[in-house]
């Protein structure tokens, strides 16, 4: 049973299933879920900038009936007095029932957890990984398309430094006959550890190829997954000034897509993606956002272990769910 998420690999197949489904449940009667967590509390412990994931942490705990208490500003945690992460973690383990951490560094939320009493979620760490984003990424695909399995699936933009495209192509790797594309630009290239990882899962019919060309690939894709350049990352601030705005998805490259592809990302955006796209019935960067709140709700329940009722007109058959009548 999962202790942490601190890597997408941390998530044996049935278990990623089971929360996805959770989730799923969530989102169709929330109300089902307003006490489950009552006298818990959730830390949010973030050294780095977001809205999305912080607030769709707390808005998942406060959903449950449970409590928040964290900081979002670095600079008004004792960090900044010379605190070790480690020790902060030792120290809020007192204070909380379970921690999201997101941190500029990778790996740290993993030190974190070696020494925290409560389990730890990566909220983010550096350009490593994101598993949460991953599992509202994986809800929203599922909810289109009703499979995990036999996508094609376009990565655009950051491959390098963007952790979201990372821990999504390392889990939608483990699904048989999904084929990724890569469309980013020599600089900004998936690193080997992913390829290696999708190499593995040659047997299994997945593959990927590289197009650099967005209105070249377009055509072939179920899923366009569109990322932003990561300026905050780069070392060298005028290779960022070169690159950013490389990929722009606008209409007229909409219009050579397929009716049925599905445009995410897991924002924010800053240019990637033209405004005029937003009307597209096909933009789901939305309500991809919005996933976000029902996997975090799931994941605070399987991380917490907690009890939930069982649904009187739902029954499961190997964590699949069937709706009776
Ligand atoms: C992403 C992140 O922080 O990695 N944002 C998010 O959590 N939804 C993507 C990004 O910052 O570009």
């Amino acid at each position: 049973m999962l202790q942490n998420l601190l890597s997408v690999s941390d998530l044996k197949r049935a278990e990623l299933e089971h929360i996805l489904n959770v989730a799923d449940d969530i989102a169709e009667d929330p109300a089902r879920y307003g006490q489950v967590a009552n006298g818990k509390i959730l830390a949010t412990l973030f050294f780095e900038p977001s809205t999305r994931t912080r607030l769709s942490f707390e808005s998942a705990m406060l959903r449950l009936g449970g409590s928040v208490i964290g900081f979002s500003d670095v600079s008004s945690s004792s960090t900044t007095k010379g605190e070790s992460a480690e020790d902060t973690a030792m120290i809020v383990s007192c204070y909380s029932d379970i921690m999201a951490v997101r941190h500029p560094q990778m790996f740290t939320p993993h030190k974190m957890a070696k020494v925290a009493a409560v389990p730890v979620i990566n909220a983010g760490d550096g350009a490593n990984e994101h598993p949460t984003q991953t599992l509202t990424d994986l809800l929203t695909i599922q909810n289109r398309f009703g499979r995990l399995d036999n996508l094609t699936i376009g990565l655009c933009g950051d491959l390098k430094y963007g952790r979201t495209v990372h821990s999504l192509a390392k889990v939608l790797g483990r699904y048989p006959g999904n084929r990724f594309v890569f469309i980013a630009p020599d600089e900004l290239s998936m690193p080997q550890d992913v390829i290696d990882a999708l190499e593995e899962s040659k047997n299994i019919g997945v593959s990927y190829t590289i197009n650099q060309s967005l209105e070249g690939a377009i055509q072939t894709l179920d899923v366009l997954y569109m990322t932003r350049i990561q300026g905050e990352r780069f070392e060298d601030k005028s290779a960022y000034e070169r690159l950013r705005g490389v990929y722009v998805l606008d209409c007229a490259k909409m219009a050579l897509a397929s009716r049925d592809m599905i445009v995410m990302h897991p924002l924010p955006r800053v240019d990637e993606i033209d405004t005029e796209v937003d009307s597209d019935p096909r933009a789901w960067y939305f309500k991809q956002a919005q996933m976000g709140v029902y996997v975090r709700m799931a994941l605070i329940i399987h991380l917490l272990g907690l009890n939930t009722m069982p649904r009187e007109d739902v029954i499961y058959v190997a964590s699949k769910k069937y709706k009776i009548g």
